[in-house]
């Protein structure tokens, strides 16, 4: 029996194919391929140099508004907002928001996430609380690039914005967006062992704790609890 292809990958997807008919042909074909691949809401950007045709997927951020919580894209007016967040030691200690705030340095990792949506390698929102200017935290899938169907769930809060449940109206939200938009089949979160407020967010959102692994990060070794979100049944 013939074997099927594997599935075309989620998101970002590089076709380039030698000129063996006219251009035209050869960016329609490419073309047609990239918007076969089930992620929707993603654009097709596509390059022909004369012998090569480049189609990159290209991630196109939603904005999600649900129990007076809205998830949006980054955007450089929220420079100032991202001080609260930069040397908080508990978002310090997984993310890469900037450990002493500067104006150059929150411009580069609010211009980081547009990228990383670019080149569809992840899904980097910002989480802003009704009638609020600023941002007040951060929900994001990552991983895209390599995964098919599973992709890694993160999220911070700012300290004032803690213990209010916007964590998980906030993962919801987004988790929601990709398995319906995505086709996601599963979301995993990686938890530190000992933080027991991304435990609860986990359970809450209906995550199966499936195990432990060990982790090197800055040259310690860190205990990481994985849970598992599946896509509801429909
Ligand atoms: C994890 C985080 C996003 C949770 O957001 P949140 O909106 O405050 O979550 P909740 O309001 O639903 O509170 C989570 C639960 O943890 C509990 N909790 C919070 N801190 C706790 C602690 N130190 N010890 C025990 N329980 C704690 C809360 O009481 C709450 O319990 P409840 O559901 O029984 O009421 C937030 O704490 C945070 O930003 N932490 C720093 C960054 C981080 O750790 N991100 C996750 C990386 S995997």
């Amino acid at each position: 029996m013939p074997r099927r292809p594997p599935p075309p990958s989620l998101a970002t997807q590089s076709v380039q194919r030698r000129a063996r008919a006219s251009p035209e042909r050869i960016a329609g074909l490419a073309l047609r391929r990239a918007l076969s691949v089930r992620d929707r809401p993603a654009l097709a950007n596509v390059a022909f140099d004369g012998e090569t045709v480049t189609v990159v997927r290209q991630l196109v951020l939603p904005t999600i508004a649900q129990f007076g919580v809205t998830l949006r894209p980054w955007q450089l007016a929220d420079v100032p907002g991202l001080s609260e967040a930069c040397g908080d030691e508990q978002i310090m200690r997984f993310t890469t928001v900037p450990r002493v705030f500067t104006r150059d340095a929150a411009t580069d990792w609010i211009d980081r996430q547009g990228r990383r949506a670019e080149s569809g390698t992840a899904i980097v929102l910002a989480i802003v609380d009704a009638g609020e200017p600023f941002p007040i935290g951060m929900v994001g899938l990552f991983g895209l690039d390599r995964a098919v169907d599973s992709a890694r769930l993160g999220y911070w809060l700012v300290k004032d914005a803690r213990g209010r449940g916007i964590a998980v109206i906030a993962a919801r939200g987004l988790t929601d967006w990709a398995f319906e938009r995505l086709g996601l089949k599963q979301v995993v979160i990686d938890r530190e062992a000992s933080n027991i407020a991304s435990a609860r967010v986990a359970q809450k959102l209906g995550a199966i704790e499936t195990g432990a692994h060990i982790v090197e990060y800055r040259g310690a070794e860190v205990h990481f609890i994985r849970h598992v979100l599946e896509r509801p049944r429909d």
